[in-house]
């Protein structure tokens, strides 16, 4: 007896976690269970690890089955044999909070991540090794990948995190997306893959291993699909189920670039498709996308702020009705697990792109109406009932009787954000600054850095990635009866560095950012040079390294060349190229050297004259924390760098890309006084600079009668019905109007009787709470503002 009892709570003990994860053609099999899985990304270093539980409770409370994240390997090892897994980097926390939550874990260890992630995840040290090619047969590059492979699994093998040992994680991923790039490599491409497959089996995981994009994955490698719709997708193994690691939510943002905006109605379709037709595994990228910090930002030009338009905004904030429409579609999804993983499957087609897909077991159906076309609706009649599916949607009946649940019918509400100036006490709206100069004078005026070649080297190549900014300088002399001398002079750089600032004696001749998509290009100014000796000092900018493509480890970035001084001397040009000349190189900013942001460095900052509109310049200001737990930005509104002043603009024109940047809570000291510091390198105002909260500013929903609908202000109280109407308004969330019949009730009293003062209310959208107005009809439709 006592040993029963005690094999009882042992078996209880480990049934949390699985100890078995295998596949079929159906469905991955957890411990003896078909699984329907719901998974969604969230990258550790682009949250904090005071973040994490709250992520990912809200991942859970969405209905996922799974957390999803990379490695970033540049980031835990960002020199050569040395690591790094603290604060944002410890992984090993960040899968143990999932694990906490009991939720399972899917470890893409690449480990090239892509990611919208400085150089895609690769070390700058990794490039600069002898002979360095990546992704291919290299022997270099494929030592120092497994050894940093090796190292991950070692790590969290020790921590017993895999499946196999009882521990979360039922998947593991090497490489990522080589298929998509693969051709440039030739055959070595066809044998990196087949050593990347043999490396990672070597490893022994004990849970199957994946490689998306990968339509010659060898076995047992699982290759999945990546893109907007995945319904279409057939793995190249049949014994591999259908799945889907990146259903992109939204998407990155760049420099200059648009607002990412992805409906919440089509990312449901693009799910329920993908079920309808067999899908067994769908991973959202991103579930929460987060921020760029520090100098993590991929690019060219991704910004810092990595929303994604994803389920949960970039704060951790519920961007709704994304994430709770998606949370019913899950629920929906898992009450169907039995009959979608073991069904028969049988389909009917309609005509007009509509069709029905049947599960059968012998305990019961489930069905899917799909409608694939755009813009018509379908009239459907099945087993004697007729059905209306919208346009562009799925309908899904778990009983294949009554809809649950359709992609199209939105019944969350919207959530409008908004942001609230600092409150704190004793703080004034308006910064107090202090400044001071980046010193440059020894760059512009001298020449001098830290180390001089007769070479004009990538930036890469000289920085190991340590800073954005790296100055290249040179001397030229000229006699008094130079040839060149007094002639109409220019100076000419053939230039891929991102951003580039360019001096001749001291003197700032003018700066030049490569456009998107053109990094090569010829900045030209003219110049005067003197008799004797002339400093031409070049500061060239990185804003995020190349993350994409194939051989992308080798797109130049800084100042390649050549360059050249031109002269014209009536009809005949006089060219000097200077690309061979001795260049000095300096990596990084003196303010950054000297840790201008440390708070004990007090001196030489004066509160005296502080400069609007001037370059190089460093600003200082302290601040209160905001009171509460609502997420903090700063909004560097007024600053330079980011403003878009392109002459084509067309959409958000003389509106920086980004305005306001996340500063988590843990950044910050809740009681004393807190340090900001800025480096403005094009030249900015301050003044506008200003701490503020984000939080739910409104809510509003419109939704047809005979539904529920859930009103939330996220923890905060509602505090007032700002309009509601029951009959046929219309209009959106924020400029609602009544239309021609509402109901006689006043909609308006019921609401605030039910809701305001509370941090949520259910409303029965109904004629027996709302009245009958006649609508001629039409059904009826309740639309709500209701003010946080
Ligand atoms: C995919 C890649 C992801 C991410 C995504 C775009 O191709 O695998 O890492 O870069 O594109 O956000």
């Amino acid at each position: 007896m006592v040993s029963l009892r005690f094999l009882l709570c042992f078996l209880f003990v480990s049934s949390a976690y699985a100890t078995i994860v295998s596949h079929d053609g159906r469905a991955i099999t957890i411990d003896g269970h078909r699984r329907v899985l719901l998974s969604g990304s969230i990258h550790y270093p682009r949250s904090t690890p005071e973040m994490w539980p709250d992520l990912i409770k809200k991942g859970k409370e969405g209905g996922l089955d799974a957390i999803e994240t990379y490695v970033f390997w540049n980031a835990h090892e960002p020199t050569r044999r040395q690591y790094d897994f603290s604060g944002k980097l410890d992984l090993i926390r960040f899968l143990k909070t999932i694990q906490d939550e009991g939720l399972y874990g899917v470890l893409r260890i690449g480990p090239y991540a892509c990611a919208e992630w400085n150089y895609g995840g690769f070390p700058v040290w990794l490039h600069n090794m002898p002979g360095m090619v990546f992704r291919t047969t290299n022997k270099s590059f494929m030592d120092e990948m497994q050894n940093f492979t090796t190292m991950i699994v070692d790590m969290v093998k020790k921590e017993k995190l895999f499946a196999s040992q009882g521990g979360p994680i039922i998947l593991a991923q090497i490489e990522n997306e080589y298929g998509n790039v693969m051709g440039p490599y030739g055959e070595s491409g066809k044998a990196y893959i087949k050593w990347c497959a043999n490396m990672a089996q070597s490893l022994d995981v004990g849970v199957p291993w994946i490689m998306c994009q990968q339509n010659d994955a060898p076995q047992p490698m699982l290759n999945t699909c990546n893109g907007f719709y995945c319904d279409n997708f057939v793995p190249n193994n049949p014994n591999t189920p259908k799945m889907w690691t990146e259903n992109w939510t939204g998407w990155f943002k760049q420099w200059g670039g648009k607002n990412p905006h992805r409906t919440t109605e089509d990312v449901a379709f693009s799910v329920a498709r993908f079920f309808q037709r067999g899908g067994t595994f769908n991973n959202y990228y991103m579930y929460h996308g987060g921020t760029n910090f520090d100098r993590t930002a991929g690019g060219p030009y991704i910004t810092t702020s990595y929303d994604y338009d994803a389920p949960l905004d970039e704060y951790g904030n519920l961007n709704q009705p994304k994430y709770g429409h998606l949370k019913q579609l899950h629920d929906v999804l898992h009450s169907m697990e039995r009959t979608l993983t073991y069904g028969n499957i049988s389909t009917i087609d309609f005509g007009n792109s509509a069709s029905a897909t049947i599960y059968k077991t012998e305990e019961g159906s489930s069905c899917f109406f799909g409608n694939g076309n755009e813009n018509s609706d379908a009239k459907i009649s099945f087993q004697g009932e007729s059905y209306v599916v919208p346009a562009w949607s799925v309908t899904i009946l778990p009983d294949c009787k009554n809809e649950a649940y359709n992609t199209a019918k939105i019944t969350t509400q919207t959530s409008m954000m908004v942001k609230k100036p600092n409150e704190a006490e004793d703080t004034p709206s308006t910064l107090k600054w202090s400044w001071r100069p980046e010193n440059v004078d020894n760059f512009i005026l001298k020449g001098k850095g830290d180390s001089t070649q007769t070479q004009l080297f990538d930036q890469k190549v000289v920085t190991n990635d340590q800073s954005d900014y790296l100055w290249y300088m040179t001397t030229v002399k000229f006699k008094k009866r130079d040839l060149f001398l007094g002639k109409s002079m220019s100076l000419r750089v053939n230039s891929t560095a991102h951003a580039l600032h360019a001096f001749v004696n001291g003197k700032h001749i003018g700066n030049q950012h490569a456009e998107n998509g053109k990094f090569n290009y010829v900045f030209e100014k003219d110049v005067k040079f003197k008799s004797g000796r002339n400093v031409i000092a070049l500061l060239s900018i990185t804003v995020g390294l190349a993350n994409y493509g194939a051989f992308f480890e080798s797109k130049p970035a800084g100042i390649t060349g050549p360059i050249f001084i031109t002269g014209i001397n009536g009809d005949e040009t006089i060219v000097k190229d200077l690309s061979a000349h001795k260049w000095s190189y300096k990596t990084g900013l003196n303010g950054f050297e000297n840790q201008f942001f440390r708070t004990e460095s007090m001196s030489k900052w004066s509160v005296e004259s502080v400069p609007f509109n001037r370059s190089m310049t460093w600003y200082k200001a302290t601040f209160k924390a905001p009171l509460g737990n609502d997420p903090v930005v700063v909004d560097l509104m007024g600053l330079g760098k980011g403003a878009y002043h392109a002459e084509k603009c067309l959409t958000n024109c003389g509106e920086p890309t980004q305005r306001w940047y996340h500063v988590p809570r843990s950044f910050l000291n809740g009681e004393g006084d807190n340090t900001l510091v800025l480096f403005e390198e094009m030249g900015g105002n301050p003044s506008l600079v200003s701490f503020q909260t984000t939080r739910v500013g409104s809510v509003c929903a419109n939704v047809y009668e005979n539904k529920i609908i859930e009103l939330s202000c996220d923890r905060k109280p509602i505090s007032a019905i700002k309009f509601a109407s029951f009959g046929n308004p219309y209009g959106n969330c924020g400029s609602f109007e009544k239309g021609t019949c509402e109901s006689s009730n006043n909609t308006v009293d019921i609401l605030t009787q039910e809701c305001v003062g509370k941090e949520k209310c259910s409303i029965d959208v109904s004629t027996k709470k709302f009245g009958a107005p006649d609508c001629s009809g039409a059904a009826r439709k309740l639309a709500v503002e209701v003010i946080c």
